[in-house]
C-alpha cells in the first residue's frame, strides 16, 4: 500500500482493524500507527511489539522520552538497588537498539546485569560492600540505535565508551546524574544537534571524546574552564570562534580539527602550561599565531594547517623545545606547506 495521505490512511485503517480479525501491516503502515489504534487489540503479539519498535524511533514527547517502558518480570532478584535500576537502564538501551550485527547485547537478559557482555561492575566508591555498574565498554560494535533517558540510572559509571557504533540523536540530558563520570567517548557515531552541555555538569570528568559526529553550532566557552585532561571535539560541524577563556583549559591534548571554528588564535593559549599536543588544522582560523604560543615548552605537536594564517610564524616558537611535529600554513606568509617543522629550525 503505497498511499501517502496519513488522514486517509488512518480512516482506511480503523475501517479495516473493526473489519478484520487480524491483519498483516508493512513496514510504511507500522511507523504511522498511534498508540491508540494498536492497542485495539486485533494485532498479534508480534505485530505490537514491532509497533513498539517503530514507534520508538519516531515518538518523542516534550522532555525527550521516547516512551521505553522496563517492568522488571517477577521472580527476578537483583544484589542491591542500584544493580536493580541498572537493569532497567540496559533494558531501556537494549528496546533502544534497532540492530546490533555482532549481537553484542544478545546475552543482556536476566537480572545478573553485571555479566553482560561489555558491561563491569565494581565495588561502589561510597560503598564497598556492594557492587555497582562503574563501566560501559561497547567501542567497535557497530550497533544503531539512540541513548534513551533511563540510561542516566547508571548513577555509578566511571567510563562509558561507545566508540565506533551508529548511534544517533542526542545526548540524553539524564547524564547529568553521571557525578563520578571520569571517561565518555562517544566518537564516531552519528550523534547530532547542539554540543552537548551535559557534559559540562560531570564534575569528574576528564576525557571528552566527541570526534566524528554530527554536532553542530557553537562549543560553550563554560568548556575551557573545565578541569579536563583531554578534549576532541574534531570532524564535528562546530562553528564557533575560541574564546578568551580558551587558555584557562588544563588539557594535555586538544583536538579541533575539521570544524567551523574562526576567528583569532587567543593570547591565552600561551597559559596551556600542560599542553602537549594542540590540533587545530583544518577550520576557517585566521590573523597570526600570538607570540605566547613561545611559552607552550612542553608541547610536542602544534598543528595549524589548512586555515588561514597570515603574518610571519613567531619568533618565540622557537621557545617550543620538544616541538618535532607539524606548524604549517596552508597558505599566506609562511612557506611551510604541510611539512614536518623541528622546534630547531625555526
Ligand atoms: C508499561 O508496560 C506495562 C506492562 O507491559 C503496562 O501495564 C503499563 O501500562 C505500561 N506503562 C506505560 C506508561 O506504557
Ligand atoms: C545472540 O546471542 C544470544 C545469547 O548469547 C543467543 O541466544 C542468540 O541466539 C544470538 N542471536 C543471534 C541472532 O545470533
Ligand atoms: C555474556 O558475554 C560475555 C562476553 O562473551 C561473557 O563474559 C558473559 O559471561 C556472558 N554472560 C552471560 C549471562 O552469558
Ligand atoms: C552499604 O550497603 C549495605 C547493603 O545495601 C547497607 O546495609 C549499608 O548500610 C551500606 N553502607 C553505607 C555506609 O551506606
Ligand atoms: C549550552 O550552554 C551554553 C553556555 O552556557 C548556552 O549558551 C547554550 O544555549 C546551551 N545549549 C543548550 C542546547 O542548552
Ligand atoms: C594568563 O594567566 C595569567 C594568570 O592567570 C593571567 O593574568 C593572564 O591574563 C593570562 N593571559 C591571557 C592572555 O589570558
Ligand atoms: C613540562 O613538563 C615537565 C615534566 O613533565 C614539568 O615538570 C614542567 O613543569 C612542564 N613545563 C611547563 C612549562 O609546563
Amino acid at each position: 500500500m503505497k498511499k501517502r495521505n496519513t488522514n486517509f490512511f488512518f480512516l482506511l485503517l480503523v475501517i479495516t482493524l473493526s473489519l478484520l480479525p487480524s491483519l498483516s501491516l508493512s513496514d510504511e503502515v507500522a511507523s504511522e500507527i498511534p498508540p491508540a489504534i494498536s492497542s485495539r487489540g486485533t494485532l498479534t503479539h508480534a505485530e505490537v511489539s514491532y509497533l513498539r519498535r517503530r514507534q520508538l524511533l519516531y515518538y518523542k514527547d516534550a522532555a525527550g522520552d521516547r516512551g521505553e517502558n522496563i517492568t522488571i518480570p517477577p521472580g527476578f532478584v537483583f544484589e542491591n538497588s542500584r544493580l536493580r535500576d541498572a537493569y532497567i537502564a540496559l533494558q531501556a538501551w537494549k528496546q533502544a537498539i534497532i540492530s546490533d550485527p555482532f549481537n553484542v547485547t544478545g546475552n543482556w537478559t536476566g537480572p545478573d546485569v553485571c555479566t553482560y557482555e561489555g558491561v563491569f561492575c565494581a565495588p561502589a566508591p561510597d560503598n564497598k560492600t556492594i557492587r555497582t555498574v562503574a563501566g560501559v565498554d561497547l567501542n567497535h560494535a557497530d550497533i544503531a540505535g539512540y541513548l534513551p533517558e533511563e540510561l542516566g540510572l547508571l548513577r555509578d559509571l566511571a567510563i562509558f565508551h561507545i566508540n565506533s557504533n551508529r548511534f544517533c540523536g542526542m545526548v540524553p540530558r539524564t547524564f547529568k546524574i553521571w557525578k563520578r563520570l571520569y571517561e565518555l567517548d562517544l566518537s564516531n557515531n552519528r550523534f547530532a544537534g547542539p554540543f552537548p552541555n551535559v557534559t559540562l555538569q560531570m564534575p569528574k570528568l576528564k576525557f571528552l571524546d566527541l570526534r566524528f559526529n554530527e554536532f553542530e553550532g557553537t562549543v560553550p566557552k563554560e568548556l575551557f574552564d573545565k578541569d579536563l585532561d583531554a578534549i576532541f571535539i574534531n570532524h564535528n560541524r562546530f562553528r564557533f570562534e575560541l574564546p578568551d577563556n580558551f587558555g584557562n583549559s588544563p588539557v594535555s591534548v586538544i583536538v579541533l580539527a575539521n570544524n567551523n571554528f574562526h576567528g583569532c588564535v587567543p593570547a591565552s593559549l600561551g597559559n596551556m602550561t600542560n599542553l602537549e599536543e594542540i590540533i587545530m588544522m583544518n577550520n576557517g582560523f585566521r590573523s597570526c599565531l600570538p607570540p605566547e604560543i613561545g611559552r607552550l615548552r612542553n608541547a610536542t605537536v602544534f598543528d595549524v594547517s589548512f586555515n588561514q594564517l597570515m603574518g610571519p610564524l613567531p619568533d618565540t616558537i622557537g621557545g617550543m623545545e620538544e616541538l618535532s611535529a607539524e606548524s604549517a600554513c596552508a597558505e599566506g606568509g609562511w612557506a611551510m606547506p604541510g611539512g614536518f617543522v623541528e622546534a630547531g629550525e625555526v
